[in-house]
């Protein structure tokens, strides 16, 4: 049978090394937020057991609560309140205090580690079902075990000791064993210990870790690779190593099934994002929200692509921007090209360097190579616009439409002004402005006819 876990997470402290405003649980994190992320991760163990979820606040705790209501109201959170943080130890027995959950154990662990997987915390369930132990917990090997409580095994009464770094000895701080933070006790046993901790030590905090250790009830089990999931982050370094960590796991997902990640390390990928097998993704790419590529597509370097479709065979050159847009099957676009909302690029549609595009539709093989700007605009298939064309749509209180036929050719430097239709198979000279609508077929020239004075340029010039 499955127990009831009750999984409490402790959130109230300052993250004074950090040195921001902004409480740690919210510091942003791989477009969220650290706490967000430990969520994430926590819901995750739903299939497998019985589980409530309490949280711990202290410092900005409204701030905290006000997001998590907004964020997952559909999780029935209970909020404790630590009002003076004296410690980790003094934070869980608030939570004892205050609770109102009933559950056979308590799963601890903290706002700070953000890399957690459901898979290391069913290690943890699966460790203290199969023992008898009263209180288990995560540890790992650390090649840098600064700043993690020690676990030191020693052999008396006391099966294991967790030292602080403040606390540690020269000795002590060579043990690479760390403790991850996270333990799973049994409801009773932790409502034993906890009224017992005391704050003899050199922080002067009550340390949750004092009441793991006692022979034969506890225990840790050491978890492979730990050091990249149970990374806690409490300096801007740290921070920044989680980040990169996030982003490598996120890019070995989709190396996996076959895409082609030039360098992960600079490949930022929203968790929303859907990519193909056979795209390829060239360095320095940003894919936020509800992107999706299909097959075969390449987005070259420095492209920032927001809640777009991109077809398959699809070329975006580099230092393209794209937002909430439909992109057909082998359409070009950039390089340095901006692609605003409500965009659809046609198939085999080209667009060039330097334009810009926002609400417009181009249909099939049509293209804008250079320079331009089409807003709120429709063109036919294969039309041709040329260079420095500029669709002029709003008149200074209302946007109106441009709508240009088929199989057009429109000359480079033309403006269009809107609302005006332009036929089928329509020619427009360059240089021209148009305001009046174009039946199919129809040529316009909209320019003032060339003056030459012959031989006058010299008295323009400096001598
Ligand atoms: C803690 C552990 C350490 C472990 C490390 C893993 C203790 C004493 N130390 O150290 O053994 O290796 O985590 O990352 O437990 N908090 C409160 N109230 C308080 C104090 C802290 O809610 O009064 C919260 C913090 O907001 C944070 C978490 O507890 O989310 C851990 O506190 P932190 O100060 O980061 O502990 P570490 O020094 O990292
Ligand atoms: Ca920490």
């Amino acid at each position: 049978m499955n127990k009831k876990i009750c999984i409490v997470i402790l959130a109230a402290g300052k993250g004074t090394r950090l040195g921001v405003e902004t409480p740690k649980p919210l510091v942003s994190f791989q477009h969220t937020n650290l706490i967000h992320q430990v969520i994430t991760e926590i819901i995750k163990l739903k299939n497998h057991a019985q589980i409530k979820l309490s949280i711990i606040l202290g410092h900005q705790k409204e701030m905290i609560q006000d997001y998590l209501n907004k964020n997952f109201d559909d999780l029935n959170l209970e909020y404790i309140y630590q009002e003076k943080q004296l410690g980790t130890g003094h934070a869980v027995s608030e939570f004892i205090n205050q609770t109102k959950f009933d559950s056979d154990e308590v799963m601890i662990l903290c706002a700070d580690t953000p890399l957690i997987t459901k898979n290391a915390l069913m290690s943890l369930i699966d460790f203290k079902n199969n023992s008898n132990l009263n209180a288990c917990g995560l540890s790992f090997i650390a090649n840098n075990p600064h700043g993690y409580g020690r676990i030191k095994r020693v052999s008396s009464d006391k099966g294991i000791s967790i030292i602080e770094e403040k606390d540690a000895s020269a000795e002590d701080k060579k043990i690479n064993e760390v403790n991850s933070g996270i333990y799973l006790v049994d409801q009773s046993y932790l409502k034993e210990k906890i009224g017992k901790l005391d704050n003899k030590n050199k922080s002067g905090e009550f340390y949750l870790t004092d009441i793991m250790g006692l022979k034969d009830s506890c225990d840790f089990i050491t978890v492979d690779d730990g050091e990249n999931i149970f990374l806690g982050v409490n300096t801007m370094t740290q921070l920044e190593q989680a980040e990169q960590l996030a982003r490598k796991k996120m890019c070995e997902q989709f190396q996996e099934s076959g895409v082609c990640i030039i360098d992960s390390n600079t490949t930022y990928i929203d968790n929303d994002v859907k990519i193909e097998p056979g795209v390829k993704i060239m360095p320095n790419v940003h894919l936020r929200g509800k992107t999706t590529i299909k097959k075969n597509s390449c987005i070259e370097t420095g492209c920032v692509i927001s809640n777009t479709i991109i077809g398959e065979d699809v070329t975006i050159l580099p230092y393209t921007v794209l937002e909430d847009s439909l992109i057909f099957n082998g359409a070009s676009i950039g390089p340095f090209a901006r692609i605003r909302p409500g965009s659809q690029i046609g198939e085999e549609c080209k667009v060039g360097n330097f334009v810009e595009t926002k609400k417009s539709i181009l249909k099939a093989g049509s293209k804008v190579s250079h320079l331009s700007y089409v807003g709120d605009a429709e063109i036919g298939q294969k039309t041709n616009i040329g260079c420095g064309f500029i669709t002029c749509n709003y008149d200074g209180k209302n946007k109106h439409q441009t709508i240009i036929g088929e199989n057009c050719f429109i000359g480079s430097d033309s403006q269009m002004i809107a609302p005006v239709n332009i036929g089928d198979n329509c020619f427009v000279a360059s240089g021209s402005t148009i305001s009046s609508n174009l039946n199919d077929g129809d040529f316009a020239i909209s320019r003032s006819r060339q003056v030459t004075k012959e031989g006058m340029a010299k008295r323009f010039l400096k001598k």
